[in-house]
């Protein structure tokens, strides 16, 4: 496996290795079991290809208020992982690497990133769009792997790739959880042991719901809205940010599920950390 840098040296490995499948898992690092998931995903797939991961701390799409600076950086462990996990070459740039101080020019995606998440965190798909653009433009993969932990991110990109023509295919992995459910983050690290023990509300109260979905227990998308934002309120130390029954593709808000794809998502905070989680309906359904 190589490390590569820089830009520069970034072109050497892709010119060197023009023409053969290459497939893209980008990451902020701080790996867990959810993104070597994706790894896994990508060496299965490229065949006889390369799998390049990227572990950049995108400072664009995070918010003045939030986690940047305290976001875990563990560069070291990191490498040892990708290697672990049939990765080919892991591209690491330093913040300075990425973007000019007085950079004018980002992409942004003017409706499915608008909603849910980006209405808490305002322009932060914006930072992820401009960061994937550019890492795309750099590493000029055949395709690109995201998780559905981050439902809308998936849905966000895919948009991007279509309405861009970026020549990439899109591939989306399941999301890895913990034993009792809660979905795999490395925002999980901040949780007090009271919180930690509490958060897996989210993922049962999703799951139950998109049970009574499928089973017609619910008449329309508002009522098994509601029940999902009443299971997860029973949970004391839960704050719900936002919880929804969306359309998978265009993640509107689901008015009947008449031909529709339902999609539950939900971000909540425990104290200062919020989380966030989505499910399909159970198989067969979704
Ligand atoms: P990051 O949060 O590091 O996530 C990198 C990739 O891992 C994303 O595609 C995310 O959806 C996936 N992932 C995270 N937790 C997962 C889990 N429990 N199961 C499966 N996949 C999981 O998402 C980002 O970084 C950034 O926004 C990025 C795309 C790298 C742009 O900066």
């Amino acid at each position: 496996m190589v490390l590569l840098r820089t830009k520069h040296e970034l072109r050497e490995w892709t010119a060197d290795k023009a023409g053969r499948p290459r497939i893209l898992v980008p990451t902020m690092g701080a790996l867990h079991a959810g993104h070597t998931s994706l790894m896994d995903l990508a060496v299965k797939r490229a065949a006889d290809g390369d799998v390049l991961a990227t572990i950049f701390v995108n400072p664009t799409q995070f918010g003045p208020n939030e986690d940047f600076d305290a976001y875990p950086r563990q560069l070291k462990a990191d490498l040892e992982l990708c290697s672990d996990h049939g990765v080919t070459a892991v591209f690491a740039p330093e913040a300075d690497e990425m973007y000019f101080n007085d950079t004018t020019i980002s992409v942004q995606e003017s409706r499915l990133s608008h909603r849910l998440c980006g209405a808490s965190r305002p322009g932060h798909f914006d930072g992820v769009c401009t960061i994937v653009t550019k890492l795309f433009i750099l590493t000029q993969p055949t395709a690109v792997i995201f998780g559905e932990k981050d439902f809308q991110q998936l849905a966000v990109i895919r948009r991007m790739v279509r309405d861009l023509d970026f020549p990439v295919e899109v591939f989306g992995g399941t999301t890895v959880r913990e034993s009792d459910g809660l979905a795999m983050s490395s925002r999980n690290a901040y949780l007090s042991d009271e919180e930690r023990a509490a958060a897996p509300i989210i993922e049962k109260t999703l799951r139950e719901v998109a049970a009574g979905i499928a089973s017609d227990r619910y008449s329309s998308p508002q009522t098994a809205r509601t029940a999902l934002a009443e299971g997860i309120a029973s949970e004391r130390l839960a704050r719900i940010d936002y919880v929804d029954v969306v359309d998978a593709s265009t993640l509107e808000t689901l008015e009947t599920f008449e031909g529709a794809i339902p999609r539950l998502v939900a971000a909540v905070f425990f104290g200062k950390t919020r989380l966030i989680d989505n499910v399909g309906l159970p198989e067969g359904r979704d």
